[in-house]
């Protein structure tokens, strides 16, 4: 693959790694007002339409990352036919994993205090490991840029 069609190819990742950082805030505004809405004094009932806001931003947010994480694969396969050329790699497959393991923490385990932590856990998780692709995807970005 030649550099200007890898060009194209990361403005998209660019792009799609912008409004991964957007989705993720407003499912922290969205998750935090359903949290808010149950531990008030005394508790209120959360609007009908909360819950499944913040569902289909999170279904958005494993779109985004799957997306990201192929956009990544066919470039790097394209542009070396192999992979595994810099920390980025270790740092896309974590946070792929932990936006799964956020979506099984948030489907399957919020009915306990104990299952709702863990899903805030993981999401902190997630706030360093989408710091860190970022960083370490900005830096391997560079060689490419003219
Ligand atoms: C990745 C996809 C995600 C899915 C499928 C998901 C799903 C859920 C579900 C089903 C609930 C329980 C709502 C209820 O009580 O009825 C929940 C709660 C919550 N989520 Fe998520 N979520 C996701 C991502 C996130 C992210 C990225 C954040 C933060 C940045 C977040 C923050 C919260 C918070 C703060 C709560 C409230 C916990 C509580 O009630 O104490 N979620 N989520
Ligand atoms: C959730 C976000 C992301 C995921 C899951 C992801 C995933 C990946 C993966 C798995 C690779 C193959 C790496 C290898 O085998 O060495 C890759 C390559 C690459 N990614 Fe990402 N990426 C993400 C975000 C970004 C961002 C934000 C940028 C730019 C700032 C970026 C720029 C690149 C570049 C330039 C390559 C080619 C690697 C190289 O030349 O060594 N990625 N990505």
């Amino acid at each position: 693959m030649d550099l200007p069609s890898f060009l194209w190819l990361w403005r998209i990742a660019a792009w799609s790694m912008g409004l991964t950082f957007c989705t993720y805030g407003l499912l922290a505004i969205t998750g935090l007002g359903i949290r808010g809405l149950r531990q008030g004094e005394p508790p209120r009932s959360r609007p009908a339409w909360l819950r499944p806001l913040h569902l289909g931003l999170g279904l958005s947010l494993v779109g985004l990352v799957v997306l990201l994480l192929t956009i990544g694969i066919v470039g790097t396969l394209g542009e070396y036919g192999s992979l595994g050329h810099s920390w980025h790699l270790g740092a896309g497959l974590l946070v792929v994993s932990l936006v799964l393991a956020s979506a099984v923490t948030g489907l399957r385990h919020t009915q306990t205090i104990a299952g709702r932590n863990r899903h805030l856990q993981v999401n902190g998780a997630l706030l360093v490991a989408l710091l860190l692709v970022l960083g370490t995807g900005w830096v391997v970005v560079q060689k490419y840029l003219p």
